[in-house]
Formats: C-alpha cells, structure tokens, sequence
C-alpha cells in the first residue's frame, strides 16, 4: 500500500515535468571520479527514519531500550553540541515539532525550522527536492512533515543528511509509533497484546504506523471506525498476510471489554475532499467513563492527540487515560532516536 501510494504524489512534489539534471548516479550513467559518493549511495548508507518498516523488531527494541534509559539514567547533554537540526514542518504540528526541538536542546544541539510553504521559497515554485538539497548543506539532519504521501521517502532521496518523517499526509508517523509503543511498554509486554483501533483508520498515518508495529510483536488488532474509514483493505491484507489477527468492529461497545489498549484516534477533517462527507462522520464515537465500565483493570487508553471530541475530558481523571504521559514520552523517544541517527 505504502509503495502504491508513493507513486500518486510525486509529479506534485517533485514537478517531474521540469527539466532537472539530478546527478551521474540518478541518470544511471557511471561516475568517473571513483572518490566521489554520488547522491544516491550516499543516501542509502545513511539512518533515515521514513516507515516504521525500516525497523525490524530488535531495531525497534533497541529505540525503546536506548530511550528508557534515557528517561531513568543521566544522559550525556552535549552529544550532540555543534549539531543542527532542520524542523521542516509543511503542515501544522504541536507534539511533533516541539519536542523534536525540545530533544535536540536537551542533548546539547539547536534545531532551525521552516513552518509553511508560504513563508519558503517553494511558494515562489522551488520544489522539494531542491528544497531539500539546499537545506542538507545547512544541517545535520532533518525532520520533515508534509500533506503528501511519499514526501519523506522522496526527500531522503535527495538529502545529503539523514531524514525522519514526521508524517506525511495519510501514509506514515514512525516516531509517533515508537513513543506508542514505549508507552504501551509502561504498562505490560507488547508480546501477544490485544489492540482496539478506533477511528479514522482510512487516513490515520498513526494507526497505519502503529498496526505494522504491532504485527511484529503477534498483536491481536480490533478495527473500529466509520464507514467509509476502515483500515487500507491493503494494509489490512498484509497484516493478516503477515499472520496478525485482524477483526472488524462496527461498534467498540462490541469488544471494549477484551482490549488490553484502546488507541483512539480523531478524524482527518484535512484529508476530506469537502466538509460534508467529514460532516456524516464527525462525533460518530466517543469515549466515555460510562464506555469504560467493566474493562479490564490494566486497560491502557491512548490517543496521539489532538483530540477535538472523541475523548470526553472526563476520561483524563481516569487511571486508564495515558495519552498526556504518551505525548511527554515523546521526548526520550525523539532523543533516542536523533541520538541514532545523528550520532
Ligand atoms: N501526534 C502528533 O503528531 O501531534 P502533532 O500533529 O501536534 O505533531
């Protein structure tokens, strides 16, 4: 699904009617200076973080490990002095951008940014790909959110630093995924959990991240959503290809009482082609404490915010409610993972 998707947007952001000269390595002609790392090469050996798949399960381990002892143990707050992270945040962001700013900070780094389109040069017609080759030769590596599906993977085609998405469009969240993870982690072992997934599941990159994560770790998965925004039947088939248990819900009454987790997620009014079709599905569900009555004790409520009304504000009061220590989890995570890949 995610390589089908990838093709859609690139005549968008890369504008492949324009006539670029790439370089010997992208035309497929062989570069006669044997000391010069073309582009390409260059780009494959480094650490991006575009998918959540570019993370085997030990590799996963090792962010969550590496960030718990981030979070309990004294870390080193200059390994990463005189390092410069480039926050390049092309759709609107709060938990991402801030604490990716506030990780690089912590261990010793400074972060630049760019908030829109508007206020860059990709309003005047530079397209990403350029825009990213400039911005390599300005920092250390860069974090990039942006509305179209395949822009990280694009990205990192072109940028002489490593890359990490932070989301793009309807496709991929990897680091909201670890910090899910992590916070899942908290609670109980993510061998063998039984996980709700309620919501925007047809353009939620969170869960499309998250339901590949959790195959890895023999995850029983319940969908929950409106109709119309079921999980990619893509997505679905690979994960149950891949052996995970994947059961549809129409209604999360049905299996409330059987989760282990319940990850909510809001409904993607910015990727509605009109607000009427968002309209028929906004406030279809809602969690409630009377929703919660009978769930298992260990119940752990996530969401990756923000939340506009399928959580009521009652829930927070409640010992199952996680997502505020989820949003603060993202700090150990994002260091752990700039450590990897800025290091
Ligand atoms: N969860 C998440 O990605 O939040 P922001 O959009 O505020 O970054």
């Amino acid at each position: 699904m995610e390589n089908f998707h990838f093709f859609v947007p690139l005549t968008c952001i890369y504008g492949l009617a324009r006539p670029y000269n790439i370089d010997r390595c992208t035309t497929g002609r062989i570069d006669r200076n044997p000391d010069r790392i073309c582009q390409r090469e260059r780009a494959k050996t480094m650490r991006h973080i575009i998918s959540i798949r570019d993370l085997d399960r030990a590799e996963i381990n090792g962010i969550l490990d590496h960030a718990q002892a981030l979070q309990e143990q004294d870390y080193d707050p200059q390994a990463l002095t005189g390092k410069l992270l480039g926050l390049l945040f092309f759709e609107p962001s709060t938990r991402t951008r801030m604490s990716f700013a506030s990780a690089v900070a912590r261990l010793g780094g400074h972060s630049i940014s760019m908030d829109s389109v508007e206020a860059s040069s990709m309003v005047k017609g530079e397209t990403l790909a350029d825009t990213i080759r400039v911005v390599s030769g300005y920092v250390d590596a860069i974090v990039l959110r942006h509305p179209k599906e395949g822009a990280a993977r694009l990205a990192s085609e072109f940028a002489q630093v490593p890359v990490i998405n932070a989301g793009d469009g309807a496709g991929q969240h990897p680091s909201q995924t670890l910090l899910d993870l992590y916070t899942i982690r908290q609670s109980m072992p993510l061998e063998g959990v039984t996980v709700g997934l309620l919501g925007d599941l047809r353009y939620g990159r969170t869960a499309h991240s998250l339901a590949h994560a959790l195959s890895l770790y023999r995850a029983t998965l319940h969908t929950i959503s409106p109709k119309g925004l079921e999980l990619p039947s893509g997505l679905a088939g690979e994960l149950r290809d891949s052996g995970t248990e994947v059961i549809e819900h129409d209604d999360v009454q049905e299996v409330v009482k059987d989760l282990d987790v319940l990850y909510v997620t809001r409904i993607q009014r910015e990727r509605f082609p009109d607000s009427s079709s968002y309209f028929k599905v906004a406030s279809s569900y809602r969690v409630t404490p009377e929703l919660l009555e009978g769930v298992r004790d260990h119940l752990v409520v996530l969401h990756p915010l923000p939340r506009v009304n399928e959580i009521d504000p009652r829930v927070d009061h409640l010992p199952y409610a996680r997502y505020f220590e989820q949003s603060a989890n993202g700090i150990p995570v994002r260091m752990a993972m700039l450590l990897r890949v800025m290091e």
